[in-house]
């Protein structure tokens, strides 16, 4: 599924209502460059988990790993300044992609072999100054099924 979005806050919404479709355990991986949105699509992703205000949601600075309470605990990862695939790996940042909460991964592509199999994975383009372009991707069964959601949910005009 490609979707174009023409404001942040479109691209936000899109985030949400994937978020409202997570359950404990999902991993949403997102790759694109600096400034492509990915940190806005979890901004989406955790109000859509019930985080209470995901207005402060930021780029985990220092830490990789930044967890916020709610409906289910969500962690929010970014990997920008991780170097080789092997720290994350002696971070045993594995066990955020399984159990009680849901994991969103900025550059995700720095850890392709830790990734799970099922997951969603979301490549966000710059197009323009507010435009971008975001391939939403399933994979497994249940991903799959979220996806076609999406897609019809916004076919008709619908959360
Ligand atoms: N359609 C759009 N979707 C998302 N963000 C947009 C859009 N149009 C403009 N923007 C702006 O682009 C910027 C995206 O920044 P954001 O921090 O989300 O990027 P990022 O991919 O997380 O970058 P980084 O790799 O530095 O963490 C924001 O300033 C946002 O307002
Ligand atoms: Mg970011």
């Amino acid at each position: 599924m490609v979707i174009q979005t023409k404001s942040a806050s479109e691209t936000i919404r899109i985030g949400e209502s994937m978020g409202s479709r997570l359950l404990p355990g999902d991993v949403v991986a997102l790759v694109g460059e600096l400034g492509a949105g990915k940190t806005q699509f979890i901004k989406g992703l955790a109000a859509g988990v019930g985080i209470g205000n995901p207005t402060y949601i930021s780029s985990p600075s220092f830490t990789l790993i930044n967890e916020y309470p709610g409906r289910v605990p969500f962690y929010h990862i970014d990997l920008f300044r991780l170097e080789r695939e092997k720290e994350a790996q002696e971070l045993g940042l594995e066990d955020y992609f399984q159990g009680e909460g849901i994991a969103a991964i900025e550059w995700a592509d720095k850890i392709p072999s830790l990734l799970p199999k099922e997951m969603l994975l979301i490549h966000i383009a710059y197009t323009g100054k507010n435009t971008r372009s975001l391939e939403i991707i399933g994979k497994g069964n249940r991903f799959l099924k979220i996806v076609g959601e999406l897609e019809g949910s916004r076919i008709q005009g619908v959360k």
